[in-house]
């Protein structure tokens, strides 16, 4: 197994530190470390060379990234290059997000406990109002306008439905439950009607290739209120790049929070990229107190998606023991390091 890792800034070294030392505690592979950061664009002014992206493709089984995100650089040119950049050079047009608790200690829901928050949210990663389009116009007048283009292409809702769809299928939830999957899509079309319904109407076509699974739509906001309320009825959420973002930190905070939260930058067959939901959090950067898990559960999923489920599954007992011995970091109320949680999964591998 051949792992490019990008660590990137803040607590992005520092929580993807302790997933590499699960990694080498689990099984052999070749480590190659980019340099590619905050750090690195002030130093050379290089955000990432260029024939990177081919390299990770040629090069790699996947990629293990930390975060980026600089007070020093505020308009985030790096972390567009680099991180973004990952995603649409590769096109890697599925965000996956798992909203999974591992232990009722970790959910902050007064009414659910852990086994009521277990659902997917597949974010479109590479383009919607990431397209980067847009203009301004009358800088400094009362008239200032400024806007921001959210672009949506058929193929693009096609293939990240069709990739909901086809997980729901395969999903453990719903057959444990004796139910049919459902895949619930999210959008906003009651507003933005510009987009002639493409969403929904795409959503809805893929949807009838699947006759299994359960299709239902909400509209975004009703989904962030249902999230709160009742996530347990929610087994697979599919929605576009913005709403994705914000949903996925709704779905950090029902799980435990951000420190907590998975995601992998997926497209089959292609070398994908895996990192927590979370940024590089300043505020907690360099004091050794931010939460791994979130980093090694992502480790989980690129060991799934290499072919080695068996060692996201020992990752996610662990992690949930170390949960259920109160062996975590401030965030979720214990006293542990970043390394002494790191540690603790660690000891919990074989349990
Ligand atoms: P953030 O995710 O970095 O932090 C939000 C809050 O969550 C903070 O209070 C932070 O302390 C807490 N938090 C985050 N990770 C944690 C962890 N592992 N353990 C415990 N607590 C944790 O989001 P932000 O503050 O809005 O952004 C900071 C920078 O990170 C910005 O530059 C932003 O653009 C960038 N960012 C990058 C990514 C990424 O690289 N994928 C994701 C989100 C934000
Ligand atoms: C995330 C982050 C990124 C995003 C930022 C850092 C560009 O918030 O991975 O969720 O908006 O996608
Ligand atoms: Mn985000």
């Amino acid at each position: 197994m051949r792992i490019a890792v990008v660590a990137g800034d803040g607590i992005g070294p520092e929580v993807t530190r302790e997933a590499l030392k699960v990694l080498g505690a689990l099984t052999a592979a070749e480590i190659f470390f980019f340099p590619w950061s905050a750090e690195h664009f002030l130093k050379t002014g290089e955000t990432i060379p260029a024939g990177a992206f081919e390299r990770l493709a040629r090069d790699f089984d996947a990629v293990l990234v930390g975060a980026f995100g600089d007070p020093r650089i505020p308009d985030g040119r790096h972390a567009d290059e680099i991180l973004l950049g990952m995603r649409r050079r590769l096109d890697l047009y599925a965000n996956v997000r798992p909203v999974r608790a591992l232990h009722d200690s970790a959910v902050p829901l007064r009414n659910a406990r852990a086994s009521d928050v277990d659902f997917v949210i597949f974010r479109e990663n590479t383009e919607g109002a990431y397209s980067g389009r847009g203009r301004t116009a009358g800088a400094g007048t009362p008239d200032e306008e400024a806007v921001e283009e959210d672009v949506t292409t058929r193929r693009g809702v096609e293939r990240i439905c069709r990739a909901a769809f086809v997980f729901a299928g395969t999903f453990e939830k719903p057959r444990r439950l004796g139910r049919r999957p459902r895949v619930l899509m999210a959008d906003k079309h009651n507003v933005q009607k510009r987009g002639g319904g493409l969403w929904n109407r795409v959503f809805f076509e893929v949807a009838a290739a699947f006759p299994e699974c359960e299709a239902r739509h909400m509209f975004a906001d009703a989904l962030a209120h249902e999230m709160v309320r009742v996530p347990g009825g929610l087994d697979v959420v599919v929605t576009n790049n913005l709403f994705g973002d914000v949903l996925s930190d709704l779905g950090a905070a029902i799980q435990g929070g951000l420190g907590m939260a998975p995601s992998g930058n997926v497209h089959p067959g292609h070398v994908s990229v895996f990192e927590p939901v979370h940024g590089s959090a300043p505020d907690l950067a360099g004091r050794g107190i931010a939460n791994p898990f979130g980093s090694i559960r992502s480790l989980g999923m690129l060991f799934a998606h290499v072919g080695r489920a068996d060692l996201e599954t020992r990752i996610e007992r662990a992690v949930a023991a170390c949960l259920a011995a109160g062996e975590t970091t401030r965030d979720l109320g214990g006293k542990l390091s970043t390394a002494e949680a790191g540690d603790a999964v660690v000891a919990r591998l074989d349990g």
